[in-house]
């Protein structure tokens, strides 16, 4: 028989030669030579053979044959774990960004209108969207015969008579003066509904954010203060207001708050129509037979409110002309919003 040290030999030479040629090649390696019944393990049991004299050296070779197989093993360790696991991956490489949705241009310009006024003290508000005559009309000033509730413009719903899809967010101001104690000072943003015929300047429905501040005391300048400071932190310090005179059933004095066109500066462009201001809002101090309607004496106490629609701030802020643009769900038009 062969002695130790000629079947080492052999069987190293056979080790230098292989080369797998997959995993299941390896596994076959790893088994003839480093399983349980292996040859490693077989050569050692050679040892009590081993003349004792001889041992030492046996012992030795036996050992560097043993690293031997087990390191060209190791060396195919890739392989195997890219068939047991897929790809070899390296955890340190930087990772492939997943597509994430974004908030919708819509509810980021509201959530940083209502920010805005939250830093100065205003808190949120929020009414139903289906609401009834007194609080979208009757509690506003708005008569049976007010022409804001023409069919026209109005979604009733079929079931009750008594109940529309609110044309406003006013109606939370009727709520607000209904349920809250003085002083009461709130932002109210939320859906409204008109019975328009879609367009790129027109839509069934659209977004609006009312405010409300009733105390003593609260005056017209007040209110333009507030809007002021509000203008200067949505559309930046060097950005003009001006106060045109205008009607609301609800409010007296009422007026329409214009702001230098943010495109042109004033100049003159196609978003400003070349007067070099932009609408933005509705507002004036809360009508003295408004607060009558929910026992607030006018005498004690006065108030502003403004409402504004989220889809104008936005088409302002980004330049938006085509209002359809916020409800088709168009990846190519949302993805522009995603925040850098
Ligand atoms: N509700 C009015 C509108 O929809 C806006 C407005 C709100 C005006 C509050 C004055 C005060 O046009």
């Amino acid at each position: 028989m062969a002695s130790l040290h000629e079947l080492i030999k052999i069987y190293e030479q056979e080790i230098n030669n292989f080369q797998p040629s997959d995993a299941a090649d390896l596994e076959n390696y790893r088994i003839r030579f480093l399983g349980t019944k292996g040859i490693v393990k077989q050569l050692s049991g050679e040892m009590k053979n081993v003349a004792p004299d001889e041992r030492k050296e046996a012992g030795q070779m036996l050992n560097s044959f043993k690293s031997l197989a087990e390191e060209k093993y190791n060396s195919y360790a890739n392989l195997k774990q890219e068939q047991n696991n897929g790809p070899v991956i390296d955890i340190s490489l930087p990772g492939t960004p997943i597509p994430a949705g974004t908030r919708h241009p819509l509810r980021m310009v509201e959530d940083e209108i209502v920010s805005i006024f939250e830093k100065i003290g205003f808190s949120v508000a929020t009414g139903p969207e289906i609401e009834d005559d007194w609080h979208n009309f009757t509690s506003l000033n708005m008569p049976a015969h007010h022409p804001a509730r023409d069919m026209q413009d109005t979604f009733y719903v079929a079931q009750n008579p008594d109940w529309v899809l609110r044309t406003h967010t006013s109606s939370v101001q009727a709520r607000i003066l209904e349920t809250q104690s003085l002083p009461v000072r709130v932002i109210c943003p939320g859906r409204v509904y008109r019975n328009e015929t879609i367009s790129a300047r027109a839509h069934c429905f659209f977004h609006q954010c009312e405010g409300l501040y009733v105390d003593k005391n609260v005056s017209f300048a007040d209110l333009k203060q507030t809007l002021y400071y509000f203008v200067t932190e949505m559309f930046g310090e060097n950005t003009k207001v001006r106060f045109r005179p205008s009607y609301f059933p609800f409010t007296e004095p009422s007026a329409e708050m214009d702001i230098s066109c943010t495109v042109c500066g004033g100049k003159g462009c196609n978003l400003c129509k070349h007067s070099g201001w932009v609408e933005i809002l509705g507002c004036g101090m809360v009508h003295p037979d408004m607060l009558r309607n929910f026992n607030i004496d006018p005498e004690v106490y006065t108030g502003f409110a403004f409402g504004m629609g989220v889809e104008r701030i936005t088409q302002v802020k980004y330049q938006v002309n085509d209002l359809r643009l916020y409800s088709q769900n168009d990846v190519r038009f949302l993805r522009q919003f995603r925040p850098a």
